[in-house]
């Protein structure tokens, strides 16, 4: 019965969701990736980020988007890095990146300037960068090409749903080999709606046809063929949004039971920056932050990541077989 469930979705999948064209290659990079640093003796971990967009013309002029910065998916890359992981960052085409997030709120022109060194001003050789914002861009400078010296980030591009479901889809093949030393952070905002190819108009929809209704189908559950069928060793972590605090438990609790996989991470949309709960089949855990670390510039990513590395140790130490629970 399961696995005819999961053979239905696979099969959807490539009937009502047009497949990138470039999902082969980006298989292979990212099981390369993922060899290499496992080889290497690291582990892996596969980040969603930034919300889905879908269309609702072929050649799109409107498309209905969820919400998300993409904030928690690009730090929470860095802290992933910091504990030892190499990541593959997949996420929306311009979402919050890892370390040039930081720079969000500043206008590059501003933190440049030119040394006026013989009385002319505007030679290129002279450009500099303000003085005020430089031991901040050094810092982030340093972490950055770090990491990309090391190799240790693999980021990887979708805009639509449809090149959401199947780069995840070639992720999670990407990464079986790999097994337990795999997790999967599913921090990205996925669309639950969408209209089947074979019923979208090809052209802009006109307005002088009046009101728009419209009709859409329910998504598959991608966590569902992930966890059973894809990836079944990897340590798998799914996000729950809710905008009613009162519900957030119950719909964490239903979609560990539903799916089976080791976590999910529960936030409200007003307080996600501050607090957070990581529920498992066995605990539940809040995370807060303080006003006082609010304002000293701690970020909930990184309380959420130490929890999830120390839960995928214990994972490996204890049970390095197979991850899917019955
Ligand atoms: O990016 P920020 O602004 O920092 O905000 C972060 C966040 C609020 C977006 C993030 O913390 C978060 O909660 N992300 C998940 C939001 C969400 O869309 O939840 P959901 O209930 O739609 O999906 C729950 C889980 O099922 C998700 O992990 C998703 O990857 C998965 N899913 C969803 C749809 C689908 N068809 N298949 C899936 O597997």
């Amino acid at each position: 019965m399961a696995e005819r469930r999961i053979s239905s979705i696979d099969g959807k999948l490539a009937e009502e969701f047009a497949i990138p064209s470039h999902v082969e290659d980006v298989k292979e990079k990212m099981a390369d990736f993922a060899m290499r640093h496992t080889e290497a003796g690291r582990r892996v971990v596969l980040i969603t980020s930034g919300g889905t967009k879908v269309p609702l013309e072929s050649r799109t002029v409107r498309f209905l988007d969820n919400f998300s910065s993409g904030r928690r998916g690009a730090a929470s890359a860095e802290y992933f890095i910091e504990s030892g992981y190499a990541v593959i960052f997949l996420h929306r085409h311009r979402s919050l990146y890892p370390y040039t997030r930081m720079f969000l709120t500043i206008n590059m022109l501003d933190a440049l300037q030119f040394k006026v060194t013989d009385g002319t001003a505007g030679n290129p050789s002279d450009v500099v960068v303000d003085q005020q914002m430089l031991p901040n861009i050094v810092k982030v400078l340093k972490q950055y090409q770090e990491v990309k010296e090391g190799g240790l980030l693999l980021p990887i591009e979708f805009n639509t749903l449809s090149e959401y479901l199947h780069l995840l889809k070639a992720a999670a093949q990407a990464l079986h080999p790999i097994g337990s030393k795999a997790m999967f952070y599913l921090a990205a905002a996925v669309s639950d709606f969408y209209i089947p190819a074979s019923e979208m108009p090809e052209h802009k929809i006109q307005s002088s046809n009046g009101p728009l209704q419209l009709s859409l189908n329910m998504v598959p559950k991608i966590l569902s063929p992930l966890v059973k069928d894809w990836a079944p060793q990897a340590f798998v972590i799914s996000f729950k949004l809710e905008t009613d605090e009162s519900i957030l438990l119950d719909r964490a609790c239903r979609a560990l039971d539903t799916y089976r996989h080791q976590a999910v991470v529960a936030n409200v949309l007003d307080s996600r920056r501050g607090q957070v709960v990581v529920v498992t089949p066995e605990t539940q855990v809040e995370l807060r932050l303080t006003e006082e670390e609010v304002q000293k510039g701690v970020e909930i990513e990184e309380r959420i990541v130490s929890n999830l590395t120390s839960a995928h140790t214990n994972v490996i130490l204890t049970d390095p077989g197979i991850r899917v629970r019955n």
